[in-house]
């Protein structure tokens, strides 16, 4: 929309206003939100595997319908979010292919493999949580399509959070067996949960990135260690009510600072996982081309549905 009259990109930033798709934008604005968009959309979808893998094994009917409303959601917020990055310019088609050529990433944290029934537990609570804690903050976020399609994941993902804390409050309220079980989950996935917000904002780990552009943008609207450690302040006292003990010794109320200061993350860990090397990294892939591959049909049927509806408007 460069009509006359029109704010310019900069005057629609600075009076933090919505960049619209017709507007016209920088093209590095355009190529980190399709970065940001298609990664966050991969994510969601590839995030459906951890928890997928648990839905013929949940213990009642009742969780099994809450996974599979939980896993459905995560599908939805895939297609909300390839739909946002559509508005860009590019083709869902062509970000899928990106996945699984590896030229795009997915969050690190579905590398990770969910190894007993209260690992659901602990990433809806934790994974969800954190998800939370970086989604409210781009339901602000400059671009229009990408703050509307924020708005309504993050509606699903209170939900998404709630029922893992509920898991989890029922474990540690059961059998001693129940209450380790709970408590291992706990172990391996808070430390993840913590890289989920990206490299630390300076020091050796802080990565060449993108955050300060991003700011200036109105795309990330905090740092990635003040998200982080908002997330902190949030769980710990989660944790306490659930008699659940975070796996870090350094964990301690620092009344000066009004947070909780926490121990160092291990991001060699976070760096070797993003090059391939996690546990689950070939898995999720294969997975992913394999659900591609046979979800073909489905493409193609829709397509040519779409042609015949199109050619019976025409006529
Ligand atoms: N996993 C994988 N890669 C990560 C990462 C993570 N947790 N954190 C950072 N990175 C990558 C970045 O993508 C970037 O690599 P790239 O240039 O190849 O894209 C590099 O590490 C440097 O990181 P930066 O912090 O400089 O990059 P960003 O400015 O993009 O910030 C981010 C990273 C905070 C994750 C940001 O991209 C973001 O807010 N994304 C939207 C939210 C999102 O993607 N969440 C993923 C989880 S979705 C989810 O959990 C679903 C829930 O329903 C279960």
């Amino acid at each position: 929309r460069a009509q006359a009259g029109h704010p310019s990109f900069d005057a629609l930033i600075a009076a933090d206003l919505r960049v619209e798709p017709r507007d016209d934008m920088p093209e590095e604005y355009r190529s980190t939100l399709i970065r940001q968009i298609a990664q966050h959309a991969h994510s969601e979808i590839i995030g459906m595997q951890p928890e997928g893998n648990w839905i013929t094994r949940a213990p009642s009917l009742r969780r099994k319908a809450i996974l599979i409303a939980k896993v459905q959601d995560e599908a939805g917020h895939g297609l909300y979010l390839y739909s946002a990055a559509e508005t860009l310019g590019v083709d869902r088609a062509e970000l899928l292919d990106k996945l699984h050529e590896g030229k795009q990433k997915y969050s690190s944290i579905f590398n990770y493999p969910t190894l007993t029934w209260a690992d659901n537990g602990a990433i809806g609570w934790l994974v969800d949580g954190a998800a939370i804690m970086n989604q409210v903050p781009l339901c602000r976020c400059s671009y229009g399509p990408y703050s509307r399609a924020m708005i309504r994941v993050c509606k699903e993902e209170s939900f998404h959070q709630r029922q893992g804390f509920e898991i989890l409050w029922t474990l540690m309220r059961g059998t001693p067996e129940q209450q380790a079980m709970a408590q291992d989950a706990a172990n391996r996935w808070w430390w993840p949960s913590l890289m989920m917000f990206g490299p630390p904002d300076s020091g050796q780990d802080a990565s060449k990135g993108h955050t300060a552009q991003s700011m200036a943008w109105g795309i990330k609207r905090f740092s990635n260690d003040d998200l982080r450690q908002k997330f902190v302040d949030m769980t710990v006292p989660q944790a306490q009510r659930l008699g659940l003990t975070l796996p870090d010794p350094d964990l301690k109320w620092n009344e000066e600072r009004g947070h909780w200061d926490f121990g160092p993350i291990d991001w060699d860990e976070f760096w070797r996982v993003l090059k391939g090397d996690g546990a689950c990294n070939a898995e999720r892939i294969a997975h992913r081309r394999r659900a591609h591959d046979e979800g073909a049909w489905v493409r193609e049927a829709a397509t040519a549905y779409a042609a015949k509806h199109d050619a019976s408007r025409a006529a």
